[in-house]
């Protein structure tokens, strides 16, 4: 498409190494999207007859069904998705299919094609970390007040309740959304018409286009529109922090259903065996939840690498954006549809959590609050409590069954209902906070 001031066929090495259509294959039908409305706009222009319009409309249509087929042969000399398109269209209608480049370039194309494409994957992935949230609040509304103790440093802190520990990833998924939300209407925003870097002399409707399109807006200049991939960085950052969500329920899991906490069992068919131990069953989608996520950090740390030695405007080194890009977005989707279908199938071992969850050091800080009610100064009680707990530990006696009189007299004969775990549960009331009728109400409220 280029041959006219080579006097040399491109190197075969070079084709090799410069193609990028064993990828962007994938963005054939915004680029063919892409096409009609430029064409269309060209048809206004009066630089097409209805004719040619029709026959660039139903050659394009027509490819398109084909490459859905598994009909089309993608051609690697051809280099890209855009050049394959349109060379066949070419083939296919003659020259009205010749007419269609004109007041256009590949990097005008390539980046409406690219915006087009992560909008697209935004509203599926939308759905999917959504099917994800469903999924944990159906476990957490049966077990909106199954107790567990919740940990700082690994270690067991408060009690809180199964429910509400699961929605803490609701939350986490909500903000997950909301990024990408904020990311698909800066990156709703239309390239095409910059051309090449400045734009056109033949000039096209550019707000018609965008509207055909679906676009919010048009770009407001023509070198950073060609130029710019910040969309693209911003899309992978939501990416990989989902994924560090994604990852960091998967360490959660590894731990509860080892023997060690017991608190839930994964299904068999969401678990791997060993070809070695015959007793083993591995959370494998965890784990590799987990190791996949090093992916999509790796991916946005590429196409920042590099955006960040690029002058103005395009360069080569832009067409290595579609791979990481791809990647992340296949990797995420994966693996939020194989966290939904585990998180549903699991089963929580409500015995197990409300055993851990009972003991009675759990409750050292309410036994705090109880000298406070009474008058006590936060410090003073927790010292006093301290002492008990030292006690507890040095005499091997559960810190329920100590003789708090024994410490202080500020204890008093009410302490012990300090120990009933369902009453420090429900007290613990205010908004944010983990009692049942909380969780139960959330769940509803997201409902
Ligand atoms: N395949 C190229 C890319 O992905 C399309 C743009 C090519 N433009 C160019 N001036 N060579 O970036």
């Amino acid at each position: 498409m280029w041959q006219g001031r080579f006097a040399q066929q491109t190197a075969r090495l070079v084709q090799q190494f410069g193609e990028s259509v064993s990828f962007d294959w994938r963005l054939f039908e915004h680029d063919i999207a892409g096409s009609i409305a430029h064409a269309r706009a060209q048809l206004s222009a009066g630089l097409l007859t209805a004719d040619e319009f029709a026959a660039i409309q139903s050659g394009l249509r027509g490819i398109e069904s084909d490459i859905k087929a598994g009909r089309f042969e993608f051609s690697a000399a051809l280099e890209d998705v855009h050049m394959n398109i349109e060379a066949e269209l070419t083939k296919r209608i003659g020259p009205a299919g010749a007419k269609l480049h004109a007041a256009r370039s590949r990097n005008d194309q390539v980046a409406t094609d690219t915006r087009l494409y992560c909008r697209t994957s935004i509203d599926s992935l939308d759905q999917a970390v959504r099917a994800l949230q469903n999924a944990l609040l159906d476990q957490a509304a049966t077990h909106a007040a199954t107790p567990l103790p919740g940990y700082t440093h690994l270690q067991r802190g408060q009690p809180v309740t199964v429910g509400h520990h699961l929605l803490a990833y609701v939350e986490m998924l909500d903000r997950d959304r909301s990024r990408l939300t904020d990311c698909r209407a800066r990156l709703n925003v239309c390239p095409l018409g910059s051309g090449a870097l400045a734009g056109s002399t033949i000039l096209l409707d550019r707000e018609a286009i965008a509207a055909e399109l679906g676009f919010d807006a048009i770009t407001r200049n023509s070198m950073d529109a060609i130029a710019d991939r910040d969309y693209l960085a911003e899309l992978l950052f939501v990416v990989s922090l989902c994924g560090v969500h994604l990852s960091r329920l998967s360490e959660d899991l590894v731990l509860w259903c080892s023997a060690e906490f017991g608190y839930v069992t994964l299904s068999d068919a969401h678990t791997t065996g060993s070809s070695l131990m015959p007793q083993k069953k591995n959370p494998d989608v965890c784990e590799l939840t987990r190791g996949k996520t090093g992916r999509l950090l790796g991916n946005l740390l590429a196409v920042l690498t590099t955006l960040k030695g690029l002058p103005l405007t395009y360069n080569r080194d832009l067409q290595e954006d579609k791979e990481p890009l791809f990647d992340s977005l296949d990797t995420l989707t994966l693996a939020l549809a194989v966290n939904t279908e585990m998180i549903a199938a699991m089963q929580i071992n409500a015995d197990r959590c409300r055993t851990a969850a009972a003991d009675p050091m759990l409750l050292a800080t309410d036994l705090a609050d109880h000298l406070v009610r009474k008058g006590v100064p936060f410090r003073d009680a927790h010292e006093l409590v301290g002492k008990a707990v030292a006690a507890a530990v040095n005499s091997a006696t559960p810190l329920d069954q100590l003789d708090l009189a024994t410490i202080d007299p500020a204890f008093g004969p009410d302490a012990a209902a300090v120990f009933s775990l369902d009453r420090a549960l429900a007290a613990r009331s205010n908004p944010g906070a983990p009692a049942p009728d909380n969780v139960r109400a959330e769940i509803q409220r997201r409902r």
